[in-house]
């Protein structure tokens, strides 16, 4: 008899944390991590494609995160640019369906048409949903999607509020990672994460490699996960299933 393939989680969400941190430490300039930052993203995309996972969320610009020195900022908007032209395709080729979560607003018409070009022509493809959330904050999106509700005169409930969430098109995460060795949510899926699994990694974001995306699966694989029920009533839902 095969043995019982592992289960991977659905949803895993990350919060890409540490890379300044990383570059420091070798006396290079912030914008050096960001980049090494991009490099382990595609290298994750590539894991999680591997894996079986059908859905990956990453944070990667906060609402927060304009309160940095506006060099490092341009820089960010610049590299987002420069990895899209480059991973688009490799994307495409991948079977990877891109979309960014953000108030878009704020963002340059070059950006704007960036993300807009990326999302349209990797529309078609479904093997991963891949999130980058960018000028992104959980208090944006319940925000706007109050708005959006009190707009068209919906009433607020959970159900509705729920749909209108930018990350509506996806479930929620089942396995939420942050790299970096705080300990802290930061502002990132504040509704979504209600039930997640959190696991939080030394690692800087540059370094976390497969071995630490196995690492973390396989700590996702040993939780119980209740939503409020007792354990007896989990163990023995999936004992008859
Ligand atoms: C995360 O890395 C990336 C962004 C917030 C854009 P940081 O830039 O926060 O890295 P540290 O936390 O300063 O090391
Ligand atoms: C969270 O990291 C945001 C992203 C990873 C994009 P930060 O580095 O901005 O978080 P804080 O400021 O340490 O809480
Ligand atoms: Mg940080």
């Amino acid at each position: 008899m095969a043995a019982p393939a592992l289960m991977v989680p659905c949803h895993i969400a990350i919060v890409m944390d540490g890379n300044g941190r990383w570059a420091t430490k070798r006396f290079l300039p912030r914008i050096a991590g960001h980049k090494q930052g991009v490099d382990a993203l595609s290298r994750c995309v590539k894991a999680c494609l591997e894996r079986g996972v059908g859905v990956l969320t990453v944070f990667a610009f906060s609402s927060e995160n304009w309160n940095r020195p506006s060099d490092e900022v341009s820089g960010l908007m610049e590299l987002l640019v420069v990895a899209l032209a480059r991973e688009v395709p490799r994307l495409n080729a991948n079977g990877v369906q891109i979309h960014f979560v953000g108030d878009r607003q704020r963002l340059s018409p070059k950006v704007q048409a960036g993300l807009a070009q990326a999302e349209l022509s990797t529309a078609v493809n479904h093997r991963l949903v891949f999130n980058v959330c960018f000028n992104y904050g959980g208090r944006w999106d319940i925000a706007q999607a109050a708005q959006k509700l009190a707009a068209r005169g919906e009433a607020i409930t959970e159900l509705s509020l729920d749909r209108a969430m930018a990350l509506a098109h996806v479930p929620d995460p089942d396995l939420l990672i942050r790299t970096g060795g705080e300990l802290r949510i930061s502002n990132f899926m504040l509704w979504q994460a209600a039930y997640s699994e959190l696991h939080f990694s030394e690692k800087l974001w540059p370094e976390f490699d497969e071995a630490a995306l196995d690492e973390a699966i396989a700590v996702f694989r040993t939780r119980e996960r209740r939503f409020g029920q007792t354990s007896a009533q989990v163990v023995g839902r999936s004992s008859t299933q």
